[in-house]
């Protein structure tokens, strides 16, 4: 395609580390999508016969079945998915097939074809997001009054609903569909007609063009036009954030599932065995989601090392951008839909989860709060008042609501049978009624609300 100046063909690995089809073949559905809007640009622009186009777009379809059928023959010679593509338009089609590539470069080609697939890549991921969002929606109304500990530097530390935790989650996976709906908006753009990098002398319509592939208008500057790769890297960047969250999520699940938690049965179908220990159950598929996050973060860092420091325009080094992408897209679908199986069919055991609520003087908080109220006592005082109180339940062994009205006496005189009351711990979560808190009514209004964001 390019051998005119060349006398050699080149050197076998030459070859080999100049070929981007092993990888940019999944180009290909993108590729021929964007050819044949060019090229029916090009016909309604009268700078190529209608015949032509006719043939070279019909030409196009049937490499697509083709592709579709067989996948993409994968020959290093034809170096990547767009010369491969071109040369199988020729075999089809003959000389013909040259015309296609009037008033464009594989530059802007390509820079068009991988805006595409990363735009695709973000709507599998919000849907994959959304079916998440449901599935934490179903199990946290089911659970909105389920008392559990809520947990401070993972210490026991005030009551909280599993409805209010499982809510915390679909927050976390809330603003990361934001930051993809951000990256996608700002990357609608379409780079195609920027030709090599400076533009063409050719009568093209770059808005035809933009609009036939669905962005909201022609890029404005033919030299960033195919440079930019902060479109793989907004991407790379809102899949890392979603990935550091599904990792805290599946964190969580592993300690929920430890005996010694004892929080979550984990089902049949995302849990494991061990070859050697029959007693065995254990989170891999949770597991593998915290690890991937590992490796999708790896696939930014190396995005962003690649794009570091490259000049204006074009560089070869950029045809590495796309083995990132791919990967961390393939990991993160794969952990989405891994976390959303787990959270749609794990058991919780929201007795344990109560009884290690029950026991860990999770209520202290709203002693304190109590003697403040009721006994007028400044909440240093109050502070000082509870640790004493914590103190005495826990030589008498006994849980706070458990300690006889003398002993809480003994320690101050003020307080009366009125504090049974707020030290359940139903009783403190029903207490914490301000926006957003982990009261069941709060829970169930979130809910309420995410729902109607969601239908
Ligand atoms: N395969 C190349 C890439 O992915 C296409 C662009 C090639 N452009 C060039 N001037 N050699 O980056």
């Amino acid at each position: 395609m390019w051998g005119g100046r060349f006398a050699e063909g080149p050197a076998a690995v030459m070859r080999e580390i100049n070929a981007s089809i092993p990888f940019d073949k999944r180009l290909w559905a993108q590729d021929i999508r964007a050819s044949k809007a060019h090229v029916a640009m090009l016909a309604a622009q009268a700078i190529v016969s209608p015949d032509d186009a006719k043939a070279i777009s019909d030409g196009l379809d049937q490499i697509a079945e083709e592709y579709e059928a067989n996948g993409v023959p994968v020959d290093l010679a034809l170096e990547d998915i767009h010369m491969a593509t071109e040369a199988r338009l020729a075999e089809l089609i003959g000389p013909t097939a040259g015309r296609l590539h009037t008033a464009r470069s594989r530059n802007d080609q390509v820079a068009t074809d991988f805006r595409i697939w990363v735009r695709d890549a973000i709507d599998a991921v919000e849907a994959g997001l959304i079916g998440l969002q449901r599935a934490l929606l179903a199990r946290a109304e089911e659970n909105a009054d389920a008392v559990m500990p809520g947990f401070t530097h993972l210490q026991s530390a005030q009551p909280v609903t599993l409805g209010h935790h499982l809510m915390a989650w679909f927050e976390m996976i809330r603003r990361d569909r934001g930051r993809f709906v951000d990256a996608r908006a700002r990357m609608n753009e379409c780079p195609l007609g920027a030709a090599a990098l400076a533009g063409t002398g050719f009568p093209i319509d770059r808005h035809a063009t933009a609009k036939a592939l669905g962005f909201d208008k022609p890029t404005d500057n033919s030299l960033d036009s195919v440079s930019d790769r902060d479109f793989a890297i907004d991407y790379l960047m809102a899949a890392s954030q979603c990935a550091l969250h599904l990792s805290r999520m599946s964190e969580e699940i592993v300690i929920w599932a430890s005996q010694p938690f004892g929080f979550v049965a984990l089902p049949d179908q995302w849990s494991t065995g061990s070859s050697i220990m029959p007693q065995k159950r254990n989170p891999d598929a949770v597991e593998l989601v915290r690890g991937h996050a590992g490796r999708i973060t790896g696939c930014l860092n190396a995005l962003m090392m690649t794009m570091k420091g490259l000049p204006l325009a074009y560089s070869k080094d950029m045809q590495d951008d796309k083995p990132p992408v791919f990967e961390a897209h393939d990991l993160l679908a794969l952990s989405i839909a891994a976390m959303t199986g787990m959270v749609e069919s794990v058991t919780f055991r929201t007795d344990r989860m109560r009884a290690l609520a029950e026991s860990g003087f999770a209520t202290a908080t709203d002693l304190a709060d109590w003697l403040v109220r009721e006994a007028g006592l400044p909440f240093r005082e109050a502070h000082h008042v509870t640790g004493r109180a914590v103190k005495r339940a826990e030589e008498l062994g006994l849980t706070l609501a458990a300690v006889p009205l003398s002993d809480l006496q003994a320690i101050h005189a003020s307080i009366d049978d009125r504090v049974f009351s707020v030290l359940t711990v139903d009783a403190s979560v029903a207490s914490r009624i301000s926006h957003g808190g982990t009261a069941p009514a709060q829970v169930r209004a979130r809910i309420a609300e995410a729902k109607e964001v969601l239908r």
